[in-house]
């Protein structure tokens, strides 16, 4: 029987109808749009969908992207099952991936498997641009297509959405831009100032904004297959709390999974690894540690050990532009004395003993001077760290665990903000287990495992806090939904039903 069989028995001429929150979606008038958040809420097919909203203009081109190939099929199949309904003469050109609708608009299908693959859409224009899956393609993937985002003609509108589920390489930078940037439905309107050529500075405004859905948003999917909720329930928890309700803060996949970051307590220090910063006492040792890079950001973080051996990160000087994953191209001098400034100025480092712990490479001498002896002109020493990742990975583990009361060995001062930002969003690496995904942004994990490796501590065993224990049916009576009063009737480009022609 066909899903959608009840629909068409009712309407018959109605292909699709977008649901509630699917409306809401197709009548955003941003630049960009992030939707859904979470599994089943019927993002796929508003994307097919909202890909054919301009084919009847001659110039129009759109793309619609996944990842791979196979992923892509899934897409390619939904178009198959709506397109030559609501277009008869609509023709599917499967080398190409393209549909070619009459008056000679087109839908082009493709993937981007590597960064690299970005160099087949150079010279391209695409009035829109789909992406299923956001977070699985990198920023600096989305800001080369971004580019791609112009039009081919006049008339046509140009835009960009996007759907997405927590988790995957690009969750950090997808949560930054869309989920925590702004309430869900809030209009965030980004600033670009554009230097003319004659000095004079052009204001530009782009704006995006993010509409949630989940599986409880889409009525069709929950009549047609009720087991689809149950097999989302019976998950395990940190991926039941993504894809079911779109928690964006657990995930699977997540390395350092034992992350918490509980403003509540902040000040008695239990249960979460953030807290509020204190006056270090003269007694505590003084660690600094170094990750160097130029493209991508270096990152030095100090840290204060106590009398137990607990680590607290106090301080960090993080190199990245504010665009995530991109360094700000300070020269080696510069980075060093900046940190000697740092160590010489800040009341927590003046006149501390203070052990260096580095990268490895920066003792390289490819023939000028190393990093290292650059350090060591701007009187910043370092030994070199040990850079067994493996060993490295678990000794984080080990301090990031929580005790039975809930203390770990590691606290971060809740102002070293890349930190926090970067390191829970690290994920593990699918080819090689146990490590993280090195794609991600991982220069302060990999200066903060040089520190650890500097100050190994025993294995230890992770605690779950009270009160957390997984339980399918609290977390069901759990469920937010946001009021959408007022959107649709707000909207300016509503999305009527795809009609028989
Ligand atoms: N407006 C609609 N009319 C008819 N069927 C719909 C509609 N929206 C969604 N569906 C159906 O609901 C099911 C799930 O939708 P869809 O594949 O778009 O969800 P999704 O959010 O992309 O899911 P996933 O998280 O698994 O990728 C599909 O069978 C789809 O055809
Ligand atoms: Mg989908």
């Amino acid at each position: 029987m066909n899903k959608n069989e009840h629909l068409f028995s009712v309407e018959p001429n109605v292909i699709w109808r977008p649901q509630k929150k699917q409306a809401m979606f197709m009548a955003r008038g941003e630049d960009e749009a992030l939707y859904g958040g979470a599994a089943g809420g019927g993002k796929s097919d508003a994307l097919i969908i909202e890909a054919t909203r301009q084919v009847h203009l001659p110039h129009y081109k759109a793309l619609i992207l996944r990842r791979t190939a196979p992923q892509l099929s899934e897409l390619i199949e939904k178009s198959h099952r709506y397109y030559p309904r609501a277009f008869p003469e609509a023709r599917y050109l499967a080398s190409s991936r393209t549909w070619r609708f009459p008056g000679g608009a087109k839908i082009v299908f493709g993937t981007m498997q590597h960064t690299a693959d970005k160099t087949n859409y150079q010279g391209q224009a695409y009035d829109f641009i789909a992406f299923d899956e956001l977070t699985h393609f990198t920023k600096e993937e989305y800001d080369y297509l971004r580019s791609r985002n112009r039009p081919n003609g006049p008339g046509t509108r140009c835009y960009i959405r996007a759907t997405a589920n927590p988790g995957g390489i690009g969750h950090g930078w997808v949560k930054d831009r869309f989920i925590t940037a702004a309430p869900p439905m809030t209009t965030i309107r980004e600033r670009i100032p554009i230097e003319c050529p004659d000095g004079r500075v052009r204001e530009e405004y782009r704006s995006r904004i993010f509409v949630p859905s989940t599986v409880f948003d889409n009525d069709i999917l929950l009549q047609n297959d009720p087991g689809y909720l149950t097999r989302l329930g019976s998950l395990p928890e940190a991926e039941r709390r993504a894809l079911l309700y779109g928690d964006w803060d657990s995930y699977t996949g997540q390395f350092f999974s034992e992350w918490r970051d509980d403003p509540a307590h902040y000040a008695d220090r239990r249960w979460t690894h953030v807290i509020d910063p204190f006056e270090i006492p003269e007694s505590f040792h003084i660690y600094r540690s170094f990750d160097w890079g130029y493209n991508r950001p270096f990152s030095c973080g100090w840290w204060a050990v106590d009398h137990e051996g607990v680590a607290y990160r106090i301080l960090e000087l993080y190199g990245c532009t504010g665009t995530p994953n991109e360094g700000v191209r300070w020269t080696a001098q510069r980075v060093f004395e900046e940190i000697r400034k740092t160590e010489q100025e800040h009341r927590w480092l003046k006149g501390k003993h203070i052990r260096g712990v580095a990268d490895p490479a920066i003792f390289a001498h490819d023939g000028g001077e190393s990093i290292a002896d650059t350090a060591m002109r701007a009187r910043v020493y370092f030994s070199p760290g040990d850079n067994q990742r493996l060993p490295g990975w678990m000794q984080m583990h080990y301090r990031l665990s929580f005790d039975e009361e809930g203390y770990p060995m590691m606290y971060v001062f809740k102002n070293c903000r890349g930190f926090i930002r970067t390191v829970p969003t690290l994920i593990y690496d699918e080819r090689r287990a146990e490590d993280l995904d090195t794609e991600g942004e991982d220069h302060i994990a990999d200066e903060t495992r040089y520190f650890c490796m500097a100050r190994p501590i025993a294995p230890r065993e992770a605690k779950r806090p009270d009160g957390r224990a997984p339980d399918a049916l609290s977390l069901f009576l759990d469920v937010r939904r946001e009021d959408v009063s007022g959107y649709a009737a707000r909207a300016k480009t509503e999305f009527s039903p795809i009609t028989k022609t």
